[in-house]
C-alpha cells in the first residue's frame, strides 16, 4: 500500500486527535501531534519565564528546542525534553493559556514548520493541527478538516483535562476554547482555516469510531486511484 501524508485540521475539541490517533493506528502510520511542538514551546518559555511578547527569545527557542517523540505501543506519542517526560505537563491549562500567543509568532512558526516537513517527508503519516492541510503539507493526498458545535467541543476539552487530572468547570474552558478559537482564527499567519480541498466533518453526532472511519474510507479511496492510475 502506498504511504500517503493525511492532514487532519480543526479547532479544539473536534476531535482531531482521537481521530488522528485511531487512523494512524489502523493504518500502521505514525501520528504526529503537531500541537504539541507549539506546546512545548510554550512550557520552556513558562519556565524560563520568557515574556510571551519577547518575540525574538520565543523565535530562538523554538530554532533551538530539541523535543524528542517516541511513538508508544498505545499509539500515543511520549514527548521528551532534555531526557524529561513532558507528555502530561504540555496539555496543562497554564500552556491552554499562553499556548495560542506563542504559535501567532511567524519565526516561531517557521521553526516548527520547518521540522514538520521534514517529519511530514517521510510519508505514511497522519498529522493533526491548524494548518497542515494550508501550509505544512500542502500536498497531503488526504485532507480532512473536523469541525463540532461548541458545546460538544467544550464537553469534550473539559474531559480531556478531567483525564488528565485538571478538574475544571465548564465555564472556565469554555473560555479557554472561545479565546483560543479566536486566536488561532484572527491571527495573521496560517490562521486555522480549511484547505480548498479538505474534506469538511461535523463530528458533533458522530461517534469517534465513525470519525475515524470516515477518514479510513477516504484514505482507502485515494490509495485505490492511485493503484489503478
Ligand atoms: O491542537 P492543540 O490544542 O494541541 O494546539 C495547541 C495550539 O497550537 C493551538 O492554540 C494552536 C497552535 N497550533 C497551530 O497554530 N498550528 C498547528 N499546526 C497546531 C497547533
Amino acid at each position: 500500500m502506498t504511504n500517503l501524508q493525511i492532514a487532519i485540521d480543526g479547532p479544539a475539541g473536534s476531535g482531531k486527535s482521537t481521530a488522528a490517533r485511531q487512523v494512524a493506528k489502523e493504518l500502521g502510520y505514525i501520528y504526529v501531534d503537531t500541537g504539541a511542538l507549539y506546546r512545548a514551546v510554550a512550557l520552556v518559555a513558562l519556565r524560563q519565564k520568557i515574556d510571551c511578547s519577547d518575540e525574538n527569545l520565543l523565535a530562538r527557542l523554538a530554532q533551538t528546542l530539541d523535543v524528542d517523540i517516541r511513538p508508544q505501543s498505545d499509539g500515543n506519542p511520549a514527548y521528551f525534553i532534555k531526557g524529561e517526560e513532558v507528555t502530561d505537563k504540555l496539555r496543562s491549562p497554564e500552556v491552554n493559556n499562553i499556548v495560542s500567543q506563542v504559535a501567532k509568532i511567524p519565526a516561531v512558526r517557521t521553526a516548527v514548520t520547518q521540522k514538520l516537513q521534514a517529519i511530514g517527508n517521510l510519508g505514511g503519516i497522519v498529522m493533526d493541527g491548524r494548518d497542515i492541510g494550508t501550509v505544512v503539507l500542502p500536498t497531503a493526498e488526504v485532507k480532512v478538516f473536523l469541525t463540532a458545535d461548541l458545546a460538544t467541543r467544550v464537553a469534550r476539552r473539559q474531559q480531556e483535562l478531567l483525564e488528565r487530572g485538571f478538574d475544571l468547570p465548564s465555564d472556565v474552558v469554555k473560555e479557554e476554547v472561545l479565546k483560543r478559537d479566536h486566536e488561532d482564527s484572527k491571527r495573521m499567519l496560517a490562521p486555522l482555516k480549511p484547505a480548498s480541498d479538505a474534506y469538511i466533518l461535523d463530528t458533533t453526532k458522530l461517534t469517534p469510531e465513525q470519525v475515524v472511519q470516515t477518514i479510513v474510507d477516504l484514505v482507502r479511496q485515494k490509495q485505490q486511484q492511485q493503484l489503478s492510475s
